[in-house]
C-alpha cells in the first residue's frame, strides 16, 4: 500500500504527534509524517520531532497578518512537504474557510470531549463543572466551525468521584493516543463515506 503523507499541525506539548508518528512507525497507520509545523515556536513537540529527524516548520501567527494570510503560509510550507492528509494535535488555532478548501475532507481534529458536547476551550473542566458521568475525546474531520465536522471515531472515559481536570485529562489523553491512529486507520484504509455529516465506514472502495 503506498504511504500517505501526513503533516501534523500543534501549538504545544504534542502528544497526539507522537501518538500518531509511532502509530505510523509501528505499522498501524499507513502513513508518514512528512512535515510538523507549529505556530508556536516554545511547542514542546518541536524538540521531539526534530530528535526523531522529522522536518519541523515554525510559522508564527502573531504579527503575521490575517488569518488567510497566515493560513495560506501554512498550506504551502504542508504543500512543499507533500503533504495530502493533514492532523491537526492540539493546534490551538481556528482554520479559515480557504485552509479547509485546499484540504476538503483531508483535515482530521481531535477534542477532548465527546463532541457536541463542550466543543471549545477547557473541554474537561467544562465536563466536570457539567456534572457528566461519562467524558471522552472525539476524532472528526474539520469544516469551518470549531470542533464541528463529521465524527470518525469517539472513545468513553467515564468521569470518577473526586476526579480534577488533572486527573480526568490524564484519562482522556490516554484514550485520544489510541483514537487519533485508529481514526486514520479507518480513512487511510478507504472504503468509507459521507452521508449528510455521518461518517459510514461501510462503503465498497470499488
Ligand atoms: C489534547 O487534549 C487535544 O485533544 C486538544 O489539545 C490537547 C493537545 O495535547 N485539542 P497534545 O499537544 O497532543 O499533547
Amino acid at each position: 500500500m503506498e504511504t500517505t503523507r501526513l503533516g501534523v499541525l500543534i501549538s504545544g506539548r504534542g502528544s497526539n504527534m507522537r501518538a500518531i508518528v509511532e502509530a505510523c512507525r509501528g505499522g498501524r497507520v499507513p502513513a508518514a509524517v512528512a512535515v510538523v509545523v507549529s505556530n508556536k515556536a516554545s511547542a514542546a513537540g518541536l524538540e521531539w520531532a526534530r530528535e526523531q529527524g522529522i522536518p519541523t516548520r515554525v510559522l508564527p501567527h502573531r504579527g503575521h497578518g490575517s488569518r488567510e494570510e497566515h493560513d495560506a503560509a501554512v498550506v504551502a510550507a504542508l504543500r512543499e512537504h507533500g503533504v495530502e492528509w493533514v492532523c491537526l494535535a492540539g493546534y490551538m488555532r481556528l482554520l479559515s474557510a480557504d485552509f479547509v478548501e485546499a484540504y476538503p475532507g483531508r483535515i482530521l481534529n481531535i477534542h477532548p470531549s465527546l463532541l457536541p458536547a463542550f466543543p471549545g476551550l477547557d473541554a474537561q473542566r467544562q465536563a466536570l463543572e457539567y456534572g457528566v458521568k461519562v467524558s471522552g475525546c472525539t476524532v472528526h474531520l474539520v469544516d469551518a466551525e470549531l470542533d464541528h465536522g463529521p465524527i470518525v471515531v469517539q472513545r468513553p472515559v467515564p468521569v470518577l468521584e473526586g476526579d480534577s481536570v488533572v486527573t480526568l485529562s490524564a484519562r482522556i489523553l490516554e484514550q485520544e493516543h489510541l483514537a487519533y491512529p485508529e481514526a486514520l486507520a479507518l480513512l487511510l484504509g478507504g472504503g468509507w463515506g459521507l452521508e449528510g455529516r455521518r461518517v459510514r465506514l461501510d462503503v465498497d472502495p470499488g
